[in-house]
């Protein structure tokens, strides 16, 4: 099957490279933008490939909503199979694009869209025909787990490693998604897709690293927690959650294992119980991996990861709650309902009472609005 390839950046040169050595698959021609076609296989128009008989596969890894979508809906319905490792497409219009595959035939696979290398919504996606997935969920972005973990192992500071993580290949274009939490975010959101059948859309709560500090670090070391960006998912019988924040994590859970641009996905299935998947997140090699596997699924018949009718849906993230340390200026400790503080000149570092994901998250803004500096994180015990 002869594969065309949208993009040639980071991972689209990873992509196109494996495809020389994938059995079963064959170099097509690579969509670059104009002036960047210095090479025979180089294409600037999206129609070279779509008129092109002899392409049976599309893979996207341009990134972003538009132009991907026009291209993904113009390549599925001239018959090509499309791959992406885009997760701001799918976020945004997957529905539609799983819908055009369907009546067209052909597949509408994102494995890398979500974890990197790390076989995540593959798995998800078989695991769902045959068990209850009741949570869902992990370390799912490479950068700022990069990014904490240097913090944290070699006290480097917030703006070096953020430098670091963007000359590794690790961070978004924009690495505003991936500090945000938004990444995270999307991410969260396919995997609740691919498991529920609910694209999750309102409602959703993410929480990023931007505030973060080399002495919130210190104190979480100096009392034996480490910091992760948790991406959280699951179903009960109250509906969907779905939210992204930082956790802190006792010294010796097996999230403090996971270093680098390494992800952790886990699920939980009503009888497979806990699984466990680890590997790197990010990355020109790891992401291109991902890609592959989904082309070579398709050549064994592999169609689609979201259920037929996939839809868009609310999530309620008032049904999760947990003991919060927060970073805030002593002066708006009071705010909170806390069972501990400790206070360092202007700031105090409170633990708060349990509260609800929403309470937190909304708690938060509503202290920001008034321009004070806050950091938190869940405390997982
Ligand atoms: N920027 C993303 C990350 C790339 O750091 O995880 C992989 O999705």
């Amino acid at each position: 099957m002869k594969v065309a390839v949208l993009g040639f950046g980071t991972v689209g040169v990873g992509v196109y490279e494996m495809l020389a050595k994938a059995g079963g698959l064959e170099q097509g021609p690579v969509l670059v933008r104009p002036g960047k076609n210095d090479k025979p296989f180089k294409v600037t128009s999206i129609e070279e490939i779509v008129d092109d008989p002899s392409v049976g596969a599309v893979a996207e890894v341009m990134g972003g909503v538009e132009p991907a979508f026009t291209y993904a809906a113009a390549a599925l319905r001239a018959g090509k199979h499309f791959v992406t490792s885009n997760k701001a497409l799918v976020a945004a219009k997957g529905p539609e694009l799983d819908a055009i595959a369907r009546e067209k035939g052909v597949a509408f696979l994102f494995s890398a869209a979500c974890g990197g290398g790390v076989p995540f919504l593959h798995n998800l996606a078989i695991a769902r025909r045959s068990d209850v997935i009741r949570s869902l969920g992990g370390i799912l972005n490479g950068t700022t787990n990069y990014m904490l973990d240097a913090m944290q192992r070699l006290h480097l500071d917030y703006a070096d490693v953020l430098a670091d993580a963007q000359r590794l290949g690790y961070a978004e274009a924009d690495p505003t998604a991936d500090v945000s939490g938004l990444d995270a975010l999307r991410k969260i959101m396919l995997a609740c897709a691919v498991a529920y059948g609910t694209l999750p859309t309102d409602g959703l709560l993410n929480e990023g690293i931007e505030s973060v500090t080399a002495a919130d670090v210190a104190h979480f070391q100096g009392r034996g927690y480490t910091c992760r960006l948790i991406a959280s998912g699951g179903s009960t019988e109250d509906g969907v959650y779905a939210y992204v924040e930082p956790v802190l994590v006792r010294d010796g859970a097996a999230e403090c294992s996971v270093q680098q641009n390494f992800n952790m996905a886990r699920y939980e299935g009503a009888c497979a119980g806990p699984i466990v998947l680890m590997g790197q997140g990010a990355g020109r090699w790891p992401t291109a991996s991902a890609v592959l596997r989904d082309l070579s699924g398709i050549l064994r018949g592999e169609r689609d990861m979201f259920p037929e009718g996939v839809r868009r849906g609310e999530v309620d993230n008032s049904v999760c709650r947990h003991s919060y340390y927060v970073r805030l200026p002593a002066a708006l400790a009071g705010e909170l309902p806390t069972v501990s503080a400790e206070l360092e000149g202007e700031i105090a570092r409170v633990i708060t009472e349990p509260l609800s994901v929403s309470q937190m998250h909304f708690a938060a803004e509503r202290l920001r609005e008034s321009g004070a500096e806050v950091f938190f994180a869940a405390l997982r015990e």
